[in-house]
């Protein structure tokens, strides 16, 4: 007998890895409510195909569009484990790395160190020393001091030292404020619109141990402004043929950072991230016609677009909390501890019962978790089935992106383990945190 053809449920119709088969949510391939029975909740899926698939979408375009040593980097800050980092070097992607704690982890996983690139507004002189010794392929320097600290630990270590320069290009991409790092008064980078990137260019070009290989920017995070890459790509473009009439100095590398939007709700657009790389490429062959200048090594730095899709937060409901004449809760056994970003970005999120799948969601609630403050809010005013009672299987779809790494430890509640799931298969690639180890550092 043949299994009934899997069909997207009509409001997941988010992404391709889930559908409802026989009433039953499934999520890469596999029965989620099963998977909560194997591995406990609250629990982080993550769908291997998924993350492989959208990282050969950059990697397969940037082939096809950009000269050869451009590159992939996979920014780790939206989720970074070993086994996360095991993929992206498999799939040939380099990695954006913000911090000594990144950096352990991508060389605990045995990641090519050549392929890191090191970002952060702040990096100490232990960081420096800690990222020189670990062998990290470029620095991205946002600051003079930083690149004279480098200089002068490079030269200690008798090495020369790659690295790019951030730029701040005074783009706003209209996203949220706390992820917008384009605009002029950004605390990352150094603007051009100020002078200051110039003075910052002939500093590097100065120092006998760092070889300049370009610029770096990024201009925000879940951006869907129509050409925000574009533009960031026009002004940098004209930096670089500034710098060379100016310096002499042409860039060899062109780091347009992160950012590509993605879908958390049904109304959020979709993006073709090969046809947003196609349009840069032809905005950037434009450009260089008009400059005069050879196409750079192109960077993008993508995260969320790499893992979000790919990730779901499984919970276990509580009793339904009724306030008659005002509204319901239902509260789950996580919350803003595994997942902040309602409560700090008010951001969408998709729910479902996965528990009834074969039911009209048609009562009105919150769904909250259970740390100690009003706040702890996962999605506010969704609908799920009226029956929803303590004991079902809800599902948050789109959390693999920023919810593992932002998870805390507020009210000492335990952070989820992450179970990867492929063909079928799953294994657990992040265990899942005690009380022993909540406790492991107090004295
Ligand atoms: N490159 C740089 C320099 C970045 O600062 C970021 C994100 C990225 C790349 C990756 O951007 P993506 O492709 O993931 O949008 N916690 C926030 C997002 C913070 C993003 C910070 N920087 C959230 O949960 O929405």
């Amino acid at each position: 007998m043949t299994a009934p053809r899997s069909t997207l449920c009509p409001e997941t119709n988010l992404c391709p890895n889930l559908s409802r088969q026989d009433g039953r949510l499934r999520f890469a391939g596999q029965d989620v409510v099963s998977l909560a029975r194997t591995f406990g909740t609250p629990l982080y899926l993550m769908d291997e195909d998924r993350i492989r698939h959208n990282c050969a979408l950059y990697r397969d375009t940037f082939q096809d569009c950009f000269p050869p040593g451009s590159l992939v980097l996979y920014a780790s800050k939206a989720a970074s484990f070993k086994e996360m980092c095991r993929i992206a070097a498999a799939e040939g992607l380099g990695l954006d790395v913000v911090s000594p704690g990144e950096i352990y982890t991508a060389q605990a996983a045995g990641f090519p160190m050549e392929r890191v690139y090191y970002h952060s507004n702040n990096k100490t002189e232990e960081d420096i020393a800690f990222a020189l010794d670990a062998g990290v392929g470029c620095f991205v320097a946002d600051g003079e001091e930083e690149l004279l600290s480098l200089e002068a630990q490079a030269a200690r270590r008798d090495r020369r030292q790659r690295v790019l320069l951030r730029i701040t290009p005074g783009i706003d991409p209209h996203t949220y404020a706390a992820v917008s790092t384009g605009q002029v008064d950004s605390k990352f980078g150094v603007p051009i619109e100020t002078g200051q990137a110039e003075t910052f260019v002939r500093l590097a070009l100065e120092q006998p141990h760092l070889i300049l290989e370009g610029f770096h920017c990024h201009v925000g995070s879940q951006v869907f402004w129509e050409d925000v890459f574009e533009r960031s790509a026009e002004v940098m473009m004209h930096f670089i043929r500034d710098m060379r009439e100016k310096t002499g100095y042409l860039a060899r590398a062109l780091d347009l950072g992160g950012g590509y939007g993605v879908r958390y709700v049904e109304s959020d657009p979709v993006i073709n991230i090969p046809q947003k790389i196609r349009s840069v490429k032809e905005t950037l062959v434009r450009l260089c016609g008009e400059l005069g200048l050879p196409m750079p090594q192109i960077l993008m730095e993508p995260g969320r677009s790499i893992v979000a899709d790919a990730g779901m937060t499984l919970y276990t409901a509580g009793a339904v909390k009724e306030i008659s004449g005002y509204k319901r809760y239902v509260p789950v056994d996580g919350g803003m501890s595994d997942n902040p970003r309602y409560a700090l970005y008010g951001s969408a999120y998709t729910c479902l019962n996965a528990s009834r799948m074969g039911e009209a969601p048609d009562m009105r609630c919150d769904l909250v978790g259970r740390c100690c403050e009003s706040g702890d809010i996962i999605q506010p005013d969704i609908l799920l089935p009226a029956a929803t009672r303590r004991g079902d299987i809800l599902a948050v779809c789109t959390t693999g992106a920023y919810n593992f790494s932002m998870a805390s430890g507020y009210n000492r509640m335990l952070r989820p383990p992450v179970v990867m799931l492929k063909g079928g298969q799953a294994r657990v690639v992040v265990r899942r945190e005690t009380l022993a180890d909540m406790a492991r550092l107090d004295l």
